[in-house]
């Protein structure tokens, strides 16, 4: 037995010998987050302060830089001594790590189903009993019904509202969930969500807040952004949205009302195929309109698109001088096959990481 001393909470549990740092945490009530239990997505990312750990299977989310760094997997690790871990790479607030794990199965059933624009559509689940309980930026897997798979997708709606799941749903020709959304989600049927899981979140600090979304990556930031007002911060907010076409943006009313809520917020929407010749908005690529704007070193910047996207923009981003450990962000891939097994020990295909 071995104890687990969990900075800066300063607080802490008992590991058995043969368990791991997630696997004590977990059933002392705790939570440290985690995704795959794999060593396979790095959510459970932890820094080791102090004593030793062996690691246990694989553990290729990790980096020669980040072990370099002292930071160790919590699902691939087991203490060979009384250990210290800081929590703060994974993001783990302290009201979620006394809260315990609140990754659950949910029951709920299709509200509705919206066309938002040719290939992204709204989709509202009712959660049925107690509602979901999740930190904005986080993600569910939703159960395709009459099939055995998954899909992951950010919830759109702020933690206030926990009853229902909202979800931002890019469509595909041949996906399985497109499929079952254009011929299947009749009003009122079942579907079984799991989750939450991820470790986006918003970090409430002195630092203006940045936001930069692409496609349908709107959903985890707008989540936010409802998060932030309902909070009443009191701090600057701009978001950039990029499209191809005006027909590309979505949402756009809906972002201004909730941005009027919020004590200064800037909305710049970016076009970068075709625009109307009355378009007062951005045009170019989201990063040209980045590096036109000019971020100052002072803000905490999230982002969520294509992974060409990040790509592009973390550099420009820290390059005008954004601290890499202000920048956080999600860049999803089209759904990636999932059975309902795997979704219960779940395989993110969702990345969600930090710049650095
Ligand atoms: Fe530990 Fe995925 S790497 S939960």
């Amino acid at each position: 037995m071995n104890r687990i001393q969990v900075e800066p909470f300063g607080r802490g549990f008992d590991c058995a010998d043969d368990e791991t740092v997630l696997e004590g945490a977990l059933r002392h009530g705790v939570l440290l987050r985690y995704g795959c239990k794999h060593g396979g997505c790095g959510t459970c990312t932890v820094r080791l302060v102090d004593g030793d750990v062996e690691e246990h299977g694989s553990s290729f989310a990790l980096s020669p830089g980040d072990r370099a760094a002292d930071l160790i997997l919590a699902c691939a690790s087991i203490p060979l001594e009384p250990c210290v871990i800081d929590v703060e790479p994974s993001g783990l607030t302290e009201e979620e790590y006394l809260s315990g794990d609140r990754s659950r199965p949910h029951d709920t059933r299709v509200g509705a189903v919206r066309p938002l624009t040719g290939d992204i559509a709204a989709v509202s689940l009712d959660v049925v009993g107690d509602p979901i309980a999740f930190t904005a930026g986080q993600f569910v897997n939703v159960e395709i019904p009459g099939t055995e798979l998954v899909r992951t997708f950010s919830l759109a709606n702020a933690p206030s509202d926990g009853r229902r799941i909202d979800l931002i749903v890019k469509l595909y020709p041949d996906g399985a969930f497109s499929r079952f959304l254009r011929e299947g989600a009749v009003a009122g049927l079942p579907v079984r969500v799991l989750g939450p899981y991820g470790r986006l979140r918003i970090h409430l600090s002195h630092r203006d807040v940045l936001m930069i979304a692409g496609g349908s990556g709107l959903a985890p930031l707008l989540s936010m952004l409802r998060d932030l007002a309902d909070r009443d911060f009191d701090r600057p907010v701009t978001l950039f949205f990029g499209a191809r076409t005006a027909g590309d943006l979505y949402l756009t009313d809906e972002i201004r009302r909730v941005g009027s809520r919020l004590r200064a917020f800037e909305f710049r929407p970016v076009l970068s195929e075709s625009w109307p010749a009355d378009w007062a908005g951005e045009t170019g690529l989201v990063t040209d309109a980045l590096s036109r704007w000019r971020p100052r070193l002072a803000h905490d910047v999230y982002l969520c698109g294509p992974p060409p996207m990040i790509d592009a923009a973390v550099p420009l981003l820290t390059a005008a001088g954004v601290r890499p450990r202000n920048v956080y962000f999600d860049a999803f891939t089209p759904a990636t096959p999932m059975t309902r097994t795997a979704a219960l020990d779940p395989i993110i295909d969702v990345m969600t990481s930090r710049a650095e």
